[in-house]
């Protein structure tokens, strides 16, 4: 953005230090907003630093917005067409199938009315899939032997009172008939096997019928003498307004029996009774979600609005949505994915149920666009942010914030609860948000931080004077050649509690957590092989599939012992797997980075802080708080211990961080030269939330930015920065600007803007993008993926790339002549890649840009060809986990491309070949692991072993018995099979109920039809 960059400045400003009192976190009684926490500070960077960024970056978060699964809908069409084929065949008594018809007088013929009855349903029902597993097919044979009658509670909405609604009273009658049979068709459908197949496995008993009848008769009831009462009075039962059967589920899911008191304060909040935005902050692990969660369950079930839950990354996103899929299926309520390549824009509307949509930043960003634009923002009755402080962080914290300023402004009756660790500037958010604040400093298990400096550990009290306090001498017996391997006495801390009890060490860098994981090892006792023998043999089995028969050669070594790495270099299989087997105690000490200490829920007996330092930044205090948080597990340990391992130079400042104040939380719209504000005036014109300067103005008012616009100390008032911002979008041909009245000119979004904004484009590579495009449909190269993998490979990856000549130039050898022809037309002909290899200079200017895209590209035509990240990433000497990273971020920018093209005409071949190529990049898998990978958290060696097992689709998988899958399937806990066959059942429920949407839709009268 070259030419264009903001000239708006921030002037930095040194961070004062603060006093102690003023740390304390303190709780806030009912409507007294907490926070006030002395002078406002300067810094530029609040809670969150760059470096961690990066890390982030490379652990599966949304680089780019805006995905929608429009590459899922066509197969699901043609899906539920097999279906319905299927269902037609088998009805005995049907012999043709025609197509609906209105008649002349408007009513529907009867040819193939009720073509899925009730009785075709019912012998559905009965009959099992005939390729389930054996196994599987046994079970659901002794099931259905006890199974019980379905009742009324599988009765499917009628669409009655649409129809009436329409006015058209002459045919209601056999319309609703009609209609409603096709509408009880695919959800009855499902619904009843779901049913069925729910009662198969578990076997369930009467009491249990009875009891869901009594919850299902008591929100009925509750609904009833609601219609009756004021909107206002929504209790549907005694827990928190919910029904009892909340409360059995975070037992029978959870195993919550009793609400923290802090948590049991917070919802008996005046504040959070009467809906009003609310921020709570608590220390890690105080058990912050499970409040956000009721709030959810209570808009949801007694409000009847659909909720928003956004979360910092791709991976906790997909544990939610596994975690809550059981209460939705039970609450019937959908739970949608909004990760990765989920998720549609807009959300489809549903009529008889309400949606909980789970997302990372950016997909909530332009999931909450896509309802401005379809006037459906206010179905959303609550935004819960969690991780708030992540506002403070870059360009991501600018995505939350617009998010937020957006759902503010255009909806007064949507609420906005954000929570987070405890933050130094929580006022400023609460001005932001215009929300009450609940603080508490509670823990579940107490913790005690220790510091070791040589052989000496201290306990860290910030009330004594110099904060640390004398607690013990090391206790080890060191030879001096252990001595100089392990100065800092790892091994004498870590093997004071492994196995027995679990361990967590945070590195400053990623080859540090390896060299650490490994030195360990090597000096525990042999006994230490025995401990969980047969599961850590089954975990390396594991580790050996998911990288199609290579295991990392550290991991191979120091998982007998119990020990493992963890960092953003693993592919998210490998991750997954460590944190699984951590997680059962299989794993006892994990080394890793700081990525594991952000939303992870992976607590450890001892955390042990290898060194004060990120990389080479010194810790932050917000970081440290989150590392030491992970000590003490709930309900298993009586206390947690942490301890950061010190130099003597390291003292003083680690006084300064055990004494510092919590950083504050800085807006981000202005990070990266303006890039956040700009391009949200962008998404306002386009949006028509704003056509002028003053209504600009007007909304940025709503924002952080103007909350804190002192603090950061703006050399230009917003007015100015609308102005500028305006001026920049007309420049690069993003706006026009009519000149009727130039005091208040009308602005409107060019093609090429709302392009750019609904591709979710970063603004500085639009040019570019638009240019590189329109080339490359010059000569687009199609017998080969290689032309269109480069024009899709992200431009913000390319700084990260330093091409190996070598391998560039190996690669040009195995270049077909028309992807030569091809590379030289784009600026890379293999003569500068040959010289390049042979150390030659090169006198041409050449574009270094191009020429690293294109390696980039090649890396991911390689995998695109091969399916294998380890092959291909040790064929290019990346690590694995980037060679991941790289896939997941082009898929995410190849679906912003094809909605960038979707809006100009001049793309138009672009739409067919970018919507294939996004579901490849997407899934680098054989194409027939890709129904099971689209269940959250399946991944690719886990969909395999489903595969081979005789699990092959999704209804294979969500009709599956959770104890027939942990017997079948290696190394799957009960646990996580009951997650992942409620979440299947979720996906198949989603997708058939937004078929049905579509098939009322399509079937639904138009009001307007000429009458004679
Ligand atoms: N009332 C409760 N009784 C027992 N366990 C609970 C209760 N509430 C929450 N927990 C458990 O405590 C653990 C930590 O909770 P949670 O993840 O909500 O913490 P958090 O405050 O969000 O921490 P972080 O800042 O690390 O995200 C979870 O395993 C959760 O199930
Ligand atoms: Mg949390």
């Amino acid at each position: 953005m070259s030419s264009g960059r903001l000239e708006v400045k921030i002037k930095r400003v040194c961070a004062r230090k603060r006093s102690r009192g003023v740390l304390k976190t303190h709780l806030t009684p009912v409507r007294k907003k907490g926070g006030s926490l002395g002078s406002p500070l300067c810094p530029l960077r609040s809670t969150m630093v760059d470096n961690r960024a990066v890390e982030y970056c490379s652990d599966n978060e949304d680089l780019f917005g805006d995905y929608d699964s429009i590459l899922e809908d066509s197969s699901l069409l043609a899906k539920l067409d097999d279906a319905e084929q299927n269902e037609r065949l088998r009805a005995a008594d049907q012999k043709h199938f025609t197509n609906l018809q209105p008649s002349k007088d408007g009513a529907w013929k009867q040819s193939c009315e009720n073509v899925l009855t009730d009785s075709i349903l019912d012998e559905f029902r009965d009959e099992p899939f005939e390729d389930l597993p054996g196994s599987q097919l046994q079970f659901q044979e002794q099931a259905k032997r006890s199974r019980l009658p379905d009742g009324d509670k599988t009765s499917t909405p009628q669409s009655a009172s649409r129809m009436v609604e329409a006015g058209r009273e002459t045919s209601t009658e056999d319309k609703t008939r009609s209609h409603s049979g096709a509408r009880r068709s695919v959800a009855d459908l499902l619904k009843r096997t779901m049913l069925g197949n729910a009662a198969a496995p578990f076997g369930v008993s009467r009491t249990v019928a009875l009891k869901e009848a009594v919850v299902s008769e008591e929100i009925s009831v509750a609904m009833q003498a609601m219609e009756t009462l004021s909107a206002e009075t929504t209790d549907l039962g005694p827990f928190f307004g919910l029904p009892s059967k909340v409360k059995e589920l975070m037992h029978k899911l959870r195993g919550i029996q009793n609400l923290y008191d802090w948590q049991e304060m917070c919802l008996n909040l005046d504040c959070v009774q009467q809906r009003k935005n609310l921020i709570y902050s608590l220390p890690t692990s105080g058990g912050k979600t499970l409040v956000a969660e009721i709030l959810i369950l209570r808009e949801l079930l007694c409000r009847k609005k659909d909720c928003l839950f956004i979360l910092p990354y791709i991976s906790l996103v997909q544990e939610k949505v596994r975690g809550l899929a059981s209460f939705g299926l039970e609450l019937d309520f959908m739970v949608e994915e909004y990760a990765g390549s989920k998720g549609r824009f807009p959300p489809v509307k549903r009529r008889n149920k309400r949606s909980l949509y789970v997302a990372t930043i950016e997909k909530a960003h332009s999931l909450v666009n896509s309802l401005i634009e379809t006037s459906r923002l206010e179905d959303l009755g609550l935004v819960v942010v969690d991780e708030l402080h992540m506002l403070g962080d870059g360009s991501r914290g600018a995505v939350i914030e617009m998010t937020l300023a957006k759902v503010k402004y255009m909806s007064k009756t949507t609420q906005i609860v954000g929570m987070s660790a405890t933050l130094g500037n929580i006022k400023d958010l609460q001005t932001f948000l215009s929300a009450e604040n609940y603080t508490n400093d509670f823990r579940p298990v107490q913790l005690k931080e220790y510091v070791k400096v040589n052989d000496t550990i201290y306990e860290v009290d910030p009330k004594e004077d110099n904060c640390f306090r004398f607690s013990r001498l090391l206790n080890f017996k060191y030879s001096s050649a252990m001595q100089k391997i392990d100065p800092d006495h790892i091994i004498a801390l870590v093997t004071e509690v492994i196995p027995a009890h679990s361990c967590l060490i945070f590195c400053p860098t990623k080859k540090n957590c390896e060299n650490v994981a490994g030195m360990i090892c090597r000096y525990l006792k042999e006994q230490f092989l025995q401990h969980r023998g047969d599961e850590k043999a089954v975990l390396l089995r594991e580790l050996k599939d998911s990288g199609n028969g290579s295991v990392c050669s550290v991991l191979r070594r120091t998982v007998p012992y119990g020990v493992a790495y963890h960092h953003s270099g693993l592919t998210s299989e490998e991750r997954k797997l460590v944190e699984e087997a951590y997680s059962n105690g299989v794993l006892c000490l994990l080394a890793c980075t700081s990525t594991l200490a952000a939303g992870i829920n992976l607590p450890a007996r001892r955390v042990i802080l290898r060194s004060p330092y990120v990389a080479t930044d010194f810790l932050k205090r917000s970081q440290y708080k989150q590392m030491v948080g992970r000590a003490g597990r709930a309900g298993i340990d009586t206390v947690g211990e942490s301890i950061l391992i010190l130099q003597e130079k390291d003292k003083n400042m680690a006084k300064d961080l055990m004494c510092a104040p919590m950083e504050n939380c800085y807006s981000n719209l202005m990070h990266d030269e303006g890039k956040g504000v700009l391009s949200l005036i962008l998404s306002l014109i386009g949006l028509n939330i704003a056509s002028s300067p003053q209504q600009i103005q007007e909304f940025l008012r709503g924002t952080l930015l103007f909350v804190q616009q002192q603090q950061l100390c703006l050399e230009k008032s917003l007015w100015d920065v609308a102005w500028q911002c305006v001026d920049m979008l007309k420049e690069k041909d993003l706006v026009t600007v009519s000149a009727a009245d130039s005091l208040s000119p009308t602005l409107q979004i060019t093609k090429l803007g709302r392009a750019a904004y609904k591709g979710s484009v970063d603004l500085t590579y639009c040019d570019v993008l638009y240019k590189d495009l329109s080339k490359g449909l010059e000569g687009l190269l199609l017998n080969s993926y290689l032309h269109l993998v480069y024009l899709v490979t992200p431009y913000d990856l390319i700084p990260q790339c330093k091409p190996d000549w070598m391998i560039y130039f190996g690669q040009f050898a195995l270049m077909s002549a028309g992807e030569q022809k091809m590379s030289a037309a784009i600026g890379v002909p293999e003569s500068f890649v040959a010289r390049k290899a042979a150390g030659q200079a090169v006198k041409k200017n050449m574009n270094l840009g191009v020429v690293r895209r294109l390696y980039l590209a090649l890396v991911l035509f390689s995998l695109l060809k091969e399916t294998d990240v380890w092959r291909v990433a040790e064929r290019f000497q990346l690590s694995r986990g980037f060679a991941q990273t790289l896939l997941s971020s082009t898929s995410a920018f190849c679906s912003c491309v094809l909605h960038f093209t979707e809006e100009l005409e001049e793309f138009w071949p672009f739409r067919a070949l970018l919507t294939e190529l996004t579901r490849r990049l997407s899934y680098c898998v054989k194409a027939e692991l890709i129904p099971l990978m689209e269940v959250a958290g399946v991944m690719e060696s886990r969909a395999k072993q489903l595969y081979n097992a005789g699990y092959k689709t999704l209804s294979h998988l969500a009709n599956a018995d959770p104890a027939v899958l942990c017997k079948t399937i290696e190394n799957l806990y009960k646990k996580q099979a009951n997650l992942m066959v409620a979440s299947a059942k979720m996906l198949l429920n989603e997708k058939a109920a937004a078929l049905q949407e579509e098939v009322d839709e399509l079937l639904t009268l138009p009001d307007d039809l000429p009458q004679l």
